[in-house]
């Protein structure tokens, strides 16, 4: 029966004296030669002895180029090895030109070693240039990142200048607002205050919007700084807590805040914990249907306080979790969606609490409701920088 070999280009079966598949047309000594994750298969797959020249093609033509045979004595000697390959003795193409007589073994020897030497050599340029190929493409992702970071930069410089500029006649509106809600400009009608009061809570989100908005092109630009101080943890909840409980009432949310009188301070920043605070018990109201119920409660474990807000409102399906942390992102993000805001209280909140060292785990159960949880550490102990 004919040995027959696994071409490494296109896998099908190949007679081994063949210097090139007929299947696929491949070399099939250079095709070994730059497949070596091939060749162990090959080997593997053919039950003939492996001769240099196995793995060299053209060394017929070689040797006729070289001077070495004519071309009839490799007609001759290809003959023979088609008459030993039928009798089921495989037999190398240089085996029968020696045992024919034609050449010694010495010159196919060298003639190979001289065939393995181009081969490397051809093998040591492909991969210069492969790794200058690799080197072009790094330095053109390198540019196109180099490209992205100041695209982005200049992204949150103008959200920055933008909100500072939009800050400005938002402060001289709400003013005038105020003027006029408590009849400084003389008295109102009813329908005149109504309509004050519709134009300050437009104002008040508008101005939380823009605050956002700082926060976060100060958080993209790396400006995060923190200045840590030893907090009371009732003060920080109740900056908000006017609006906040406005909001719940006007939705007929029960806001509960259960803080133990003994709660230790924490080392926090005010601000930034003031805000997180806001957020999270403003996304508590806000996906909360009415006659439901958010909560803040605190307890001290240890060196730490451990915070959890939580709500009896729509949750989150869990598969959908790690997305309420990408700015500018909210679940239903629908033209028709229920729910105001620009999708960046998450993301802000979770770069605060990483500056503090804090971590937010959230987790939720959807139609039940959603526990946002997170740890900062108590004053006065030496909590390691
Ligand atoms: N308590 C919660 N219950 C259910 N879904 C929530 C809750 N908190 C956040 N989510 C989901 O995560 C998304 C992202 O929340 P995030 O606070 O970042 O944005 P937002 O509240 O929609 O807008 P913004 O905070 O900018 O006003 C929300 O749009 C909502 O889909
Ligand atoms: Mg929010």
């Amino acid at each position: 029966m004919a040995v027959k070999i696994t071409c490494p280009s296109c896998h099908s079966s190949v007679d081994p004296s063949l210097h090139n598949c007929s299947q696929c047309g491949v070399s099939l000594g250079l095709a070994v030669a730059l497949n070596n994750t091939a060749f162990p298969d090959m080997v593997l797959s053919m039950d003939v002895r492996i001769a240099p020249e196995t793995l060299v093609p053209r060394l017929g033509e070689l040797l006729i180029e070289r001077g070495f045979i004519g071309f009839e004595d490799l007609e001759a000697a290809l003959d023979f090895q088609r008459e030993k390959i039928a009798k089921g003795e495989p037999c190398l193409i240089g085996q029968a030109l020696v045992e024919l007589g034609f050449v010694n073994q010495y010159t196919i020897d060298e003639v190979v070693t001289v065939q393995i030497f181009e081969l490397q050599h051809k093998l040591e340029r492909t991969n210069r240039e492969l790794e200058q190929r690799v080197a072009e493409r790094t330095a053109d992702l390198q540019q196109a990142l180099l490209k992205l970071t100041e695209l982005n930069r200049l992204k949150s410089n103008f959200i920055s200048n933008i909100s500072h500029e939009l800050r400005t006649p938002l402060t001289h509106i709400k003013g005038y607002l105020d003027i006029l809600a408590d009849h400084s400009l003389g008295p109102l009608t009813t329908s005149q205050e109504n309509a004050i009061e519709v134009l300050l809570r437009s104002e008040e989100r508008l101005e939380q919007l823009i605050d956002d908005l700082i926060q976060f092109s100060l958080a993209v630009k790396g400006e995060l700084n923190l200045s840590l101080e030893a907090l009371e943890v009732r003060q920080l909840v109740e900056a908000y807590l006017p609006q906040t409980l406005k909001k719940a009432e006007g939705k007929e949310i029960n806001l509960e805040i259960l803080l133990p009188s003994d709660l230790p301070r924490i080392v926090a920043d005010e601000d930034k914990m003031q805000w997180v605070f806001n957020q999270l018990l403003d996304n508590g109201i806000k996906f909360t249907p009415s006659g439901g119920t958010v909560a803040l409660s605190a307890i001290q474990e240890q060196d730490l306080v451990n915070f959890t807000i939580s709500d009896s409102g729509i949750g989150i399906p869990e598969e959908r979790l790690s997305e309420i942390f990408r700015p500018f992102h909210q679940l239903d993000g629908s033209v028709t969606r229920r729910y105001a805001g620009t999708g960046l209280g998450l993301a802000m909140v979770h770069r605060i609490l990483e500056a503090h060292g804090a971590a937010l785990s959230v987790d939720s159960t959807p139609g039940a409701g959603t526990r946002c949880m997170f740890s900062l550490p108590i004053a006065g102990i030496d909590h390691g920088g």
